[in-house]
């Protein structure tokens, strides 16, 4: 087996999960890859900080260039704008392939990462930047590219669903919502970014770029949060059969002059209860596309946690470093689990 050196940026909620499975669950995944996947180290901006899971302490590091350095794929996980692009750049400069969640960063130096990762022929994945654990880059980007999409409607940003969902099951004020989702951990002690929409305006503009083949800058992205909302506005929207949901909106539309172009939205909107996404309770997320030929296809599952999203980080690691393989198991082939497919028959009728 040859080995690929993975450098981790980041050991907070997602990067300890994802470092957890590359260490616990290294062999099943080499398997896979049909290369050893070596975790290098850890950067993160305090060594000595506990973490939530038990990782060797060896692997930190706070000298993330020299990680960097000889790493085949980067893994960033720190969040936030800098100095996480200056490492992309750097990682994708020296020839890595990277794999990022990072949303923020996308959203507003997606085409300038990409240039960059385009000039030297590196590759840039980011299936965790967008509804946490749910697959949607990748079909937007892969399955659905010989398709046209006509209308992205999103519910991709779980703390804001939590909350309109509890204020529309239960009643309450928003206020008090929010207070026990912080209090659950599920909102961050400063809500606004996920309040007033600006994480789902750059999940919306990484979505609507894509979909629509189109560079949508989050600036381009009309944006109102929640922050508003009453209890007396979900109690009206009910009586008429409707669910208030932080929507994030992209759609391909022509204006009065006949111009095609793109326009992408965030802002509470009326749901009809008769609709898919109504039924997206708790922190969950999903993403419903309207495409020509493929008609309506929904996305659905958890937007957020640490292990759930480390799914999607994974995924993106091992379809990487595959590409890093010559005769390897490739994109589509990966069979050397050697399973027997038991014969059981009938267990239940019922699902
Ligand atoms: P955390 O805040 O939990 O972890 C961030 C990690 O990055 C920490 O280990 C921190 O070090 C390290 N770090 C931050 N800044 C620096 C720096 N300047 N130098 C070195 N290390 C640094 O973030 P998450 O794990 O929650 O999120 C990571 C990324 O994944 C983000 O882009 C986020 O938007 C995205 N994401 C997160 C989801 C989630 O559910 N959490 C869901 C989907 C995407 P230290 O530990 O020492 O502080
Ligand atoms: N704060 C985000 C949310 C985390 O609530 O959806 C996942 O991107």
């Amino acid at each position: 087996y040859r080995s690929l050196r993975v450098a981790l940026l980041g050991g907070g909620s997602v990067g300890a999960q994802v470092a957890r499975a590359l260490l616990e669950d290294g062999d099943e995944l080499s398997q896979r890859v049909g290369a050893r996947l070596e975790l290098v180290g850890i950067a993160v901006r305090d060594v000595d900080a506990p973490r939530s899971v038990d990782l060797p302490r060896e692997l930190f590091t706070t000298d993330v260039d020299r990680l960097i350095l000889g790493a085949d794929v980067v893994v960033e996980l720190m969040g936030g704008i800098e100095p996480a692009r200056t490492h992309v750049l750097k990682a994708l400069a020296s020839g890595a392939d990277v794999v990022t969640g990072n949303k923020a960063l996308l959203a507003t130096h997606g085409p300038e990462l990409f240039a960059a990762a385009e000039q030297v022929g590196a590759q840039l994945y980011y299936e965790a930047a967008v509804g946490g654990a749910i697959p949607i880059i990748r079909p937007l980007r892969e399955s659905l590219a010989g398709d046209r999409i006509v209308r992205i409607l999103g519910i991709v940003n779980g703390t804001t669903n939590y909350i309109l969902d509890r204020m529309d099951t239960e009643g309450g004020a928003l206020e008090d919502v929010l207070a026990d989702a912080q209090r659950l951990g599920l909102a961050e002690a400063d809500p606004t970014a996920d309040v007033d929409g600006y994480d789902a305006a750059q999940k919306a503009a990484i979505l609507a770029s894509l979909a629509f083949h189109t560079d949508v800058p989050v600036e381009a992205v009309h944006r109102e949060g929640m922050r508003t909302v009453t209890a007396a506005q979900i109690a009206s929207a009910a009586r008429s059969g409707h669910v208030v949901k932080l929507l994030a909106i992209c759609e391909r539309l022509t204006d009065d002059d006949g111009r095609d172009g793109v326009s992408v939205r965030v802002y509470p909107a009326m749901v009809s209860r008769t609709h898919p996404l109504a039924a997206v309770h708790g922190a969950n997320n999903a993403v419903f596309v309207e495409a020509e030929a493929a008609g309506s296809l929904m996305f659905y599952g958890a937007g957020a946690g640490g292990v759930e999203t480390s799914s999607a980080v994974l995924g993106d690691l091992v379809s990487l470093a595959r590409r890093h393989v010559v005769g390897g198991p490739g994109l589509a082939e990966s069979k050397h689990a050697d399973l027997p497919v038991l014969d059981i028959g009938q267990v239940t009728t019922r699902y």
